[in-house]
């Protein structure tokens, strides 16, 4: 009976954080980066700063756009684009230095932040995108 116990405590506990382990560690090292190099502009909580800098806790371009928006944290973009209906029109710089993994961990944070829940952006998939950038 203790062991049958004791297997049914493993079970759950796998259960419940077994799903994808690292999406924690993704998201809080994300949220490290986002708040260095990326909420100066689009604020502590991806809300966004009137016309200037668009928003992110809610955004269909986000959602349109997954391969741009691995580019644009690496490169930069510039050009009008739009979000939620408004155009912006404003160059953002990009941060070179990001390692695949920080751009992993970024993506994680603002992909399940405001109304995204994508789960964990793995390195495979910013290996991908990057290789589709302009
Ligand atoms: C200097 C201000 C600035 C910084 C810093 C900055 N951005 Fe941006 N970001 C912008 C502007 C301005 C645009 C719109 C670009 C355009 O008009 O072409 C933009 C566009 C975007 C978009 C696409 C539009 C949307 O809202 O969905 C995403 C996603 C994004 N930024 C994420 C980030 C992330 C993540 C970081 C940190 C790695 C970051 N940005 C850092 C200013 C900034």
């Amino acid at each position: 009976m203790p062991t049958k116990l004791a297997v049914g405590v493993l079970w759950l506990l796998a259960a419940c954080t077994g799903r994808d382990p690292k999406f924690q560690q993704y998201y809080v090292q994300g949220e490290k980066l986002y708040q260095q190099h990326c909420s100066n502009c689009h604020q502590k909580k991806g809300e966004g700063l009137g016309r200037l800098y668009p928003p992110l806790a809610q955004s269909d371009y986000m959602q349109q756009n997954f391969d741009q928006v691995i580019c644009l944290m690496r490169y930069g973009i510039q050009g009008p684009l739009t979000v939620n209906g408004i155009t912006y029109n404003q160059a953002m710089p990009g941060v070179p230095q990001l390692t695949e993994l920080e751009l992993a961990e970024l993506a994680t944070y603002i992909y399940n932040t405001g109304e995204h829940a994508r789960g964990r952006v793995t390195l495979e998939e910013v290996a991908r995108s990057l290789k589709a950038c302009p």
